[in-house]
């Protein structure tokens, strides 16, 4: 059916097909359910001959069936939906990372290279997009309508999103989740392009790589003062720490991700490395969150996880 929106990406179709299912079938019941009740309605009414001596027998058949029958249609329903939302849920290994930090009221947009856009996002048609996202400030929600997809963006934490883009054009980016007095204004587009065009956009900048751009900072706000390998202050190593398993002073450990790392810049005194004394300062309010992504993208470049550091020694 979709009788409103544009199908552009790789979901829509697929949850437009499962929403017209969900519509059926859920019609059917309430339209079987009303006429049964009208036709009572109107064969046993005040003053009707009806026979109304309660009938004793019962058929098994007729009670099995009409359990079974809806029960196999809902929880066949159930198994489609939690496919598709598996599907949602799972970006391919290959898709093109593209981070998204929402603030009042605005959408900034920052690609691979170091590309920055607000209120816009250009993607490249037919190649799986993957948003890593965050909030400045408060709980909004992106939210592309003819992509049918929708994600919460949240201080503190990165949660993520992916599509393909399946049709060129310009579609309407919204904020779904009240977020304050230009909730409604903090609107954008996604332009979908052509590979071709999308890579020809990316280096049409000047922007610095994010990796350098935190390097830059990583000297600016004096982290590596303490961080630098040969730094006076005993201070962790972060060369390899991405990905890799660190042991914390309460006797628990973690793999270092993106929120690992976030965290211990914004709230270092949270989680201890084991050996190390709680000295480093909280960067919470002298950061925003796009120079922590270009803090992230620089500690990340120091080294990936260690099995693959040695992997990659062992041909060189
Ligand atoms: Cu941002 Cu509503």
């Amino acid at each position: 059916m979709s009788i409103q929106l544009p199908e552009a990406s790789n979901f829509s179709v697929p949850i437009d097909r499962m929403f017209d299912a969900m519509l059926v079938l859920c019609g059917s019941v309430a339209l079987g359910v009303f006429v049964v009740m009208f036709w009572f309605c109107i064969k046993y009414r005040h003053g009707s001959d009806a026979n109304r001596e309660g009938r004793q027998s019962t058929k098994m058949s007729l009670e099995i069936g009409w359990t079974l029958i809806p029960f196999v249609l809902f929880v066949g329903m159930f198994a489609w939906s939690i496919n598709l939302w598996t599907l949602l849920r799972t970006p391919p290994a290959g898709a093109t990372p593209i981070y998204v930090i929402a603030k009042q009221w605005m959408w900034k947009v920052q690609h691979a290279n170091g590309r920055r856009e607000i209120d816009m996002l250009h993607v490249p048609l037919g190649v799986p997009v993957r948003l890593i996202m965050t909030s400045q400030d408060v709980i909004h929600s992106f939210y592309v309508p003819d992509f049918r997809v929708k994600q919460d963006v949240v201080p503190g934490r990165y949660t993520a999103l992916w599509f393909t883009a399946t049709k060129l054009g310009s579609f309407p980016l919204l904020c779904s989740e009240y977020c304050g007095t230009d909730h409604a204004a903090m609107t954008g587009t996604v332009e979908v392009v052509s590979p071709r065009d999308y890579q020809r956009w990316l280096h049409a900048s000047t922007a610095l790589p994010p990796a350098k751009r935190g390097r830059q900072l990583f000297v600016q706000f004096g982290c590596s003062g303490c961080h630098d390998p040969g730094a006076g202050i005993h201070a962790p190593d972060l060369h390899g720490l991405y990905r890799s398993r660190v042991q914390l002073a309460d006797g628990t450990s973690v793999i270092a991700d993106d929120r690992y790392l976030h965290d211990s810049i914004m709230l270092p005194s949270t989680q201890i490395v084991a050996g190390y004394t709680p000295i480093m300062p909280t960067y919470q309010s002298r950061i925003d969150e796009e120079d922590v992504l270009a803090l992230l993208a620089y500690i990340k470049s120091l080294g990936a996880e260690p099995s693959a550091v040695q992997h990659g020694g062992a041909h060189e």
